[in-house]
Order: C-alpha cells, then structure tokens, then sequence
C-alpha cells in the first residue's frame, strides 16, 4: 500500500514498484495529488490516512503486506505559518495510519523522512548519526514520526525503514509524470517556469555565502533514484533486514547558480536571475553522506544533474501547467 501515491515521488514509486513486479494499492485524499498521476486501473482508495477503521479494511481486504508512507504536507514554509496542520496531518494522520496497519497485522514500513530532521552546523556530508535539530516544524513533524516508528521498532511491533531525502527532483524518463508541486517551491521546477516564460526571472536567495560561487549547495537525487532504494529498502525488509534510517541522496553538492547553468543548458533559454536576501534557516552546504545505504542496500543513484534537468525539461515542457486541477 503506498500513501501519498499521487503526489511527486509516491508516482513514481509506484511505477518503480509495479516495474519490479510487486501489486500495489494506492491510499490518497487527494488534498495536493492528482489522480491522472496514477497508473490506469491501479486500485485506488480516495482515502485519509488517518481514518483507521478504512485502513484497516483495505489492509485486509488487499492483502497488503507493507505500507510505503509519502502522504503527508511538505511545504516548509506554510509549515512555520501553520504548524498545527503539520502536526495534526504528519504526525496525528500517521498515528490514525499506524493503528490500522496494527490491526490488520501489517508489520512493515518504508518511511518518507528528509533532510530537514538534521541540525545542519557543518559544511560536510550528513551521516545517518550526525545531530538531529530540525529549524522547521515541516521538519520536526518527520523526525517525530520517525522517533514512534523507531519506538514501535525497538518493541517488535513494526519492521521500518525511515528514507531521509535530500533534495528530489527530475521525472519519469517516458515525460508522462513529473513533479506538480502547488505552490511550487522546489528550484528545479521554478527555474524551468522561467524557461516557460511563466516567471520573468529566478530568485537566487543570498549570493555570499561560504561557497566557491556564493551561492548554497544542495544534493539532489533523481526521483527515480529515489523510487529505486524505496524497492530495495522493501526488499530488504522482506529479506529480513533490520530496522534503520538511511539517507537518499546523490553524496554530489550543486550551488544554485550550477544547477541555474544546467538549466540554461539544456532548455537553450537565457533564464535571467535576480538577486535576493539569504532566507531564515537556509545553511550553505546541504550535502548527504550515503555510505549506509550503499553498504545495506548497494543502492547507487543512476542518474546525474544533467539527466535531472533533462528529464524534469522533457516533463515540463509537454505539460507546462503540471497536471490538471481537479
Ligand atoms: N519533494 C522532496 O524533495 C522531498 C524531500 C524530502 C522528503 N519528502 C517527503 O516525501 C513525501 C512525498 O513528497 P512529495 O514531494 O511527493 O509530496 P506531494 O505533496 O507531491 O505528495 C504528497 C501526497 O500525500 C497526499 N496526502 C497528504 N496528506 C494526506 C493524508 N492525510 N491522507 C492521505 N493522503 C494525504 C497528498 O494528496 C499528495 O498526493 C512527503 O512525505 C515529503 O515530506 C519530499
């Protein structure tokens, strides 16, 4: 059962899934996703995670035997004007969820975390142990989630692994999915809008920081990357492996004005930027250390900044207004 599939990365997980054989059912209230994001005649429940009794029956009545769990807010900035949606959705929602898989028996989770759970202080690659501290309630929404399943973990009741994304991005390579986030605030997309001429320019927030070009760095990994290590954390889990955290994310750092280069590259277009002040809790270097999950799950990322740009362009430009709105 995945939750949040018809949102970005749970679409694509899904394809990913079904690409390796497994049967899937989708749970989503469709509050952000979109139904056309899904595979046609997928089974799927217009549902909230947090209604307990409707989860227990589709675990039952679909034989489902792990809950790969997206579904959840994301925006880290409505995150600080609304905390009480975040906690309420994240973390309550998840807790309605988790007490249905209970009851019908489903021990097994694969976990939607970020790398907005750690406190960043350093510019050097985020281990799995490095201190956690997030600066955002979106933030600290995911790391409380991860603290329960890791509780429900230590006593035996649930089987998890918790995935802490860094920055996901690019598409499907068939064009058809891609990400269609609203509001948008993930650069990739943003820049492309500008190459749609949807925006005159791109804001680029702080251009002197600690950096070779000033700007920050962040790792971004493919959402089809993603979708793999979520088969393969399933696998393991199925295979008996232990219960863990892992990071997903490229272990390769971009500054904005870099992954701003690529686009220009790619799409041809001069995608002009404008300079604005740094944002509240926006540190240089965001940067994943993956040895962990490389070593558990010989996962490696396929895919590098050009072909995430490429794939996100080819999504982009076929649908410029990302999926219809209901
Ligand atoms: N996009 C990123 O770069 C990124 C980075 C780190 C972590 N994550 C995590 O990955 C997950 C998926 O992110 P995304 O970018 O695909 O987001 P998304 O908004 O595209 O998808 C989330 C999906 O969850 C559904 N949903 C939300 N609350 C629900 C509820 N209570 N019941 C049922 N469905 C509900 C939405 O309708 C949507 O389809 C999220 O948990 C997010 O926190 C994303």
């Amino acid at each position: 059962m995945v939750t949040g599939g018809a949102g970005y990365i749970g679409s694509h997980t899904i394809r990913q899934l079904q690409r390796s054989g497994y049967s899937v059912v989708v749970v989503d209230n469709l509050s952000r996703g979109y139904r056309a994001a899904l595979p046609e005649g997928i089974t799927f429940y217009h549902t909230d995670i947090g209604d307990t009794q409707r989860i227990q029956e589709i675990c039952s009545q679909e034989q489902v035997d792990a809950v790969i769990h997206f579904a959840a807010l994301i925006e880290v900035g409505i995150s600080q004007k609304e905390p009480f949606s975040f906690y309420e959705n994240n973390v309550k929602q998840t807790l309605g969820l988790l007490a249905g898989m209970r009851r019908s028996g489903v021990r097994r989770m694969i976990f939607s975390s970020t790398a907005a759970v750690y406190g960043v202080t350093e510019p050097k690659a985020l281990r799995e142990e490095s201190p956690k501290a997030p600066a955002s309630v979106y933030g600290r929404s995911k790391y409380m989630i991860e603290q329960i399943l890791s509780d429900l973990s230590m006593v035996g009741e649930l089987d998890v692994i918790a995935l802490r994304y860094f920055n996901a991005a690019g598409a499907d390579v068939s064009g058809d999915i891609g990400e269609s986030h609203r509001p948008e605030t993930h650069l990739v997309p943003l820049i492309l809008q500008v190459a749609l001429g949807q925006r005159p320019s791109i804001s680029v927030f702080g251009n002197d920081y600690p950096t070779p070009d000033g700007t920050c760095i962040r790792d971004y990994i493919h959402v089809t990357d993603l979708a793999e290590a979520h088969v393969m954390a399933l696998r393991y889990l199925e295979q008996g492996g232990a219960s863990d955290a892992f990071n997903v994310g490229s272990g390769c750092g971009y500054s904005v004005q870099e992954v701003i280069a690529c686009c220009r590259e790619v799409t041809g277009h001069p995608i002009p930027t404008h300079h604005a002040p740094r944002r509240d809790g926006d540190v240089p270097v965001l940067l994943a250390d993956t040895q962990r999950i490389q070593q558990a799950l010989r996962w490696l990322p396929q895919y590098n900044l050009r072909q995430i740009v490429e794939t996100a362009w080819h999504w982009h430009s076929r649908h410029p207004h990302g999926f219809p709105l209901p």
